[in-house]
């Protein structure tokens, strides 16, 4: 047994957190309002049979070491000691162990970006993603500079590769290249594009990866490793960081393409946030080269709440920003590569953040009706109170007011209170709207597909069903077709021996990826008639029939897209059958 196994078999997670929090009990589970998230209903629940914790509301989750480190701000390494302490255990390993490991994990990831750079340049297989990066205009030299590559589409040519060469399992799960899966691992990039991602330093910590032809997801990222930490990462900052101490200015953009196709046109201090609102890791690394950032984003700055808190942060901590205003939504690549002139100009005219959100306002609103002033307020007078200079607040103020016919001493009074105002009494609406986004962003079918692996996980208890549908044909996302395709093994074991589903025998051999989905739906509330088998039975067909049609119709919208695209590469034999499958799909669709 390893130090984190009998850790965790000597805590016990309900006495840990109720040190914490006021735990009340629910069923077999604990309740309690979230330590992590602004919240009156209780949505932090804790699991004493599964020894975990889950939050339905900011979907923060997992174990005793993860709420120490969340809620302590402590990484594994103290969480580990503090609760080998608390357990009287004395821990084996020693801190170079890590060290070590550490340094293999940046030799399996150059490891990995040889092979994928020679797929792309030098082997067969990676012609098409080669044909495709010129299609975008990419020279060879800029796929040199970046260190571009291709994952062939294959479960594990890289995984095998990269066992040759002596890596281990371990070392390519923990790395990310690999998933881990019963026998072992499979390549996580499969048939994608490769795109480093080399820290400032130059230090290769992980990979993105894109598709060549239209499919959800567009890019996948190496996940959160021992090395990578995709919240405080900017991609490009190894080749720019020059550019941009000398041009004593940033430009930062949404993605790899952005930059990739900006500095191959001469705009060389530039780098990517890779489509995440500004987040203070990111912004604590661009202060180490200059206090000025243009945000060249397509995004919605001053309506997302996301975007808004990241420009408050930047704010804070003394950036002076601006927006590059790109001409009708467009995104930087494609005007660096029709037109590098007018990035130019763009980048030149930047305008200061407040006057940006002055411009947006003006535009979306109109100054002489009341109710619109009123959302004007609402919407600026919390972003002018957090502008940290006070002599800049002032001009704003005096703007603000100008613009709205306003008293300048209303709008000062007003400025005054929200900031007189405590952070979390601030905050709290902003932070409910982004999870409101966050839940209306997953789509109707995905929270079908969750919801049908939920009703598997709760059987009611005489049942001794076993579902044989064929996996493709219900689940669109690979996660949930594993989990269902080793649900379905279970429970054929356990009918086979005459048991009763038991959820910690389920999840014993289940890879650490699909544990923490199997917890988070093993936790959700189920009507409490589903206990009943004809209830239960009749909620999974009615489910069961509507992801049928649901991913036929996603099928179709894909096939469409792919029709388009295999028409603008003039491949009419591609046209013809895709054609067919549209028209066969939609007849199967009528049918059902
Ligand atoms: P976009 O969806 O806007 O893609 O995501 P893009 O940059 O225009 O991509 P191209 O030009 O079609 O190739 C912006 C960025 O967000 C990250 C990527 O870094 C992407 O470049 N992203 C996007 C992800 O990490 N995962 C996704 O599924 C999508
Ligand atoms: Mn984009």
């Amino acid at each position: 047994m390893d130090d984190v196994e009998a850790v965790k078999e000597k805590i016990n997670i309900v006495d840990l957190i109720s040190e914490y929090l006021p735990l009340k009990k629910a069923g077999v589970n604990f309740k309690a309002p979230c330590p992590f998230h602004n919240e009156k209903t209780p949505s932090f629940v804790v699991s004493p049979e599964r020894q975990i914790w889950h939050c339905f509301g900011c979907q923060a989750g997992g174990d005793v070491f993860t709420f120490l480190m969340q809620k302590e701000g402590i990484d594994f390494k103290d969480a580990l000691e503090m609760l080998a302490t608390r357990a009287g255990i004395i821990l084996q390993k020693r801190s170079d162990d890590k060290k070590d490991f550490k340094d293999r994990l940046f030799e399996v990831n150059l490891k990995a970006q040889e092979f994928f750079h020679y797929i792309l340049t030098k082997h067969d297989l990676g012609k098409n993603a080669l044909e495709y990066l010129k299609k975008r205009g990419v020279k060879n030299e800029t796929i040199e500079e970046f260190g571009l590559g291709y994952a062939p589409n294959s479960w594990e040519s890289l995984t095998r590769f990269l066992k040759k060469r002596n890596f281990t399992t371990v070392e390519i799960i923990e790395s990310g290249l690999g998933v881990s899966s019963k026998s072992g691992c499979y390549d996580r990039f499969r048939g994608r594009i490769t795109f480093p991602l080399f820290d400032g330093k130059g230090s290769l910590r992980g990979f993105s990866g894109r598709v060549l032809y239209p499919a959800e997801p567009k890019y996948i990222n190496t996940p959160q490793t021992v090395i990578f930490d995709k919240s405080s990462f900017l991609y490009g900052l190894n080749l720019s960081k020059i550019e941009i101490r000398n041009k004593k200015e940033a430009v930062l953009v949404e993605g790899e393409m952005d930059v990739i196709l900006s500095y191959q046109a001469g705009f060389k201090n530039i780098v990517a946030s890779k489509g995440t609102a500004l987040t203070f890791g990111q912004i604590e690394l661009i202060k180490k080269y200059t206090e000025n950032l243009s945000l060249g984003f397509d995004m919605d700055l001053a309506g997302d709440s996301a975007c808004r808190r990241g420009i408050e942060m930047a704010d804070a901590a003394g950036l002076n920003l601006k927006v590059v205003q790109l001409i009708d939504g467009k995104d930087a690549a494609e005007v660096a590569l029709k037109d590098p002139l007018v990035l130019q100009k763009a980048i030149e005219e930047a305008v200061p953040i407040y006057d940006y959100y002055l411009t947006s306002v003006a535009k979306r609103y109109d100054t002489k009706k009341g109710a619109d002033l009123k959302k004007i307020g609402e919407e600026l007078i919390p972003v002018w109170a957090k502008i940290s200079d006070d002599l800049i607040r002032e001009r704003y103020i005096q703007r603000l007011s100008a613009f709205l016919k306003t008293e300048e001493k209303i709008l000062r009074e007003a400025i005054e209170k929200f900031r007189k105002m405590p952070e979390s009494a601030r905050l709290s609406p902003l932070k409910t709207r982004t999870q409101d986004n966050v839940v209306s962003l997953r789509s109707r079918r995905e929270l079908l597909e969750e919801y049908l692996i939920a009703l598997f996980l709760h059987p009611p208890t005489e049942s001794n069903f076993i579902p044989n549908f064929p996996p493709e044909t219900l689940f669109s996302a690979e996660k949930w077709r594993q989990i269902y395709v080793l649900l379905v093994l279970y429970l054929d074991s356990i009918s086979f021996k005459s048991q009763a589903f038991n959820i910690n025998e389920f999840v014993s051999g289940l890879p650490r990826e699909l544990l923490s989905e199997v917890d988070r739906l093993y936790l959700v509330e189920l009507d409490s008639r589903l206990a009943e088998e004809a209830h239960w039975k009749k909620e999974l067909n009615g489910v069961i029939s509507e992801l049928k049609k649901a991913l036929i119709k996603a099928s179709l919208e894909r096939l469409s897209l792919e029709i388009k695209n295999a028409q603008e590469f003039d491949k009419m034999e591609i046209v013809e059958s895709l054609n067919k499958r549209f028209r066969d799909l939609s007849v199967k669709l009528k049918n059902l």
